[in-house]
């Protein structure tokens, strides 16, 4: 057998859980903790390039201490999730676009780019043995977790010489766990995620470490999560620790609104897949710099009417209220606006194969 060419080894589990076992597991699985049977590792050397790939049983990992990728964040991941169709299908939604940015933050962490098609076949032989994995309960979904790292046990600080690809499926409830209710953002002050010319469109392990002091900031001051703005003006909105976002002009032609990939943010592909969508159902869209001032006027004045984050593990949830400093505002009336509640159906009509696929974003599986 191979993954894109690559001979892979496969020791599938010879004691698969009992159904009862699983769907026990699978009942409440919050959000990366219950994992699939089985994992798929391909190792990397400078010298003789990818290799070793394997199928195995899910398991921990032995590390040396001095593995460089805990020392110097020299590490890489992505996330995007399989569906289960109404019919019983499964597919995986746009995986190729997640090997390319998972090649693109490699390029930028001087990691090794994993060649897209031996990402996607890897993917499809881990999920092909894990099918029972995939939940039927609506709002669960089976995540995809790529993972890339340096693995050599040295600690000067340069490219790793060895690396180490690691796959693993779990099982994902709903991110929010108030659904569609719309959470509450807090407006960085003084943190910043990103700066130009660093790692800020990549999706490196250092980002959402860097996130954290600002997001516990966020909730001190009793917000959900934290909006994050530009480095070197610090009026741009950017996006915040784990999503994209997304605003909304209404009208007879409502207008959607993000901020332009300045290089500062992740592009995530479910900002392009709305974005795509929006102009299927005749929205107008603008990719531009939109500031923070111009978020609260636009609010003030009735034309900015709705705004939601959007990313893989979020899906699309509504942004009600935004906190900064002292000055607070309402989006709306607060609640899960028109123009939100249509992108979001429609998304996830495409993704569970409720709805056709113009675009070929599902992979069958
Ligand atoms: N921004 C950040 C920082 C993220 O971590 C994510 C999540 O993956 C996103 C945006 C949304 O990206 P995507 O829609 O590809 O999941
Ligand atoms: C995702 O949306 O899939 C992410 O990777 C971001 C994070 C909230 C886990």
């Amino acid at each position: 057998p191979m993954v894109g060419g690559l001979p892979i080894t496969i020791e599938p589990v010879s004691e698969p859980l009992s159904d009862a076992v699983r769907r026990e597991r699978m009942r409440e699985p919050g959000f990366g903790r219950v994992f699939s049977e089985h994992m798929l590792t391909i190792r990397w050397t400078r010298d003789g390039g990818w290799q070793d790939a394997s199928l195995h049983r899910y398991g921990p990992l032995v590390l040396d201490p001095a593995t460089s990728a805990l020392h110097y964040g020299q590490s890489v991941f992505e996330g995007f999730k399989v569906y289960r169709g109404a019919d019983g299908s499964v597919a995986a939604f746009r995986p190729e676009a997640n090997a390319e940015r998972f090649r693109a933050s490699s390029r930028r962490l001087c990691l090794p780019e994993l060649p897209v098609d031996v990402f996607v076949d890897a993917v499809d032989l881990l999920v092909a043995h894990d099918h029972e994995w995939v939940p039927t309960a609506p709002g669960h979904t089976l995540y995809i977790r790529p993972l890339l790292f340096a693995s050599e046990p040295e600690l000067v600080v340069r490219p790793s010489e060895e690396c180490l690809f690691v796959l693993t499926a779990f099982v994902a409830a709903d991110y929010f766990p108030r659904g569609l209710t719309p959470v509450s953002v807090w407006v960085a002050d003084h943190f910043v995620r990103a700066a130009p010319g660093g790692t800020g469109a990549a999706k490196c392990a250092a980002n959402y470490a860097a996130g954290l002091a600002a997001q516990a900031e966020a909730a001190e001051h009793g917000c959900d999560q934290v909006v994050f703005l530009d480095a070197v003006e610090r009026r741009w909105i950017e996006e915040l620790g784990g999503m994209n976002l997304l605003f909304v002009y209404g009208g007879d032609v409502p207008r959607i609104v993000t901020p332009e990939l300045t290089g500062t943010l992740l592009p995530g592909i479910t900002r392009d897949s709305l974005l795509t969508i929006a102009r299927d159902l005749g929205y107008a869209v603008e990719e531009r710099r939109i500031s923070v001032d111009e978020w609260e006027a636009d609010v003030r004045s009735g034309a900015m009417t709705e705004a939601f984050a959007c990313g893989t593990a979020a899906v699309l949830t509504p942004v009600g209220r935004v906190r900064r400093g002292d000055a607070q505002w309402t989006i709306g009336d607060g609640g899960t606006g028109p123009v939100t509640a249509s992108l979001r159906e429609r998304l996830l009509a495409v993704q569970t194969g409720a709805a056709p696929d113009p675009h070929g974003w599902l992979r069958r599986i």
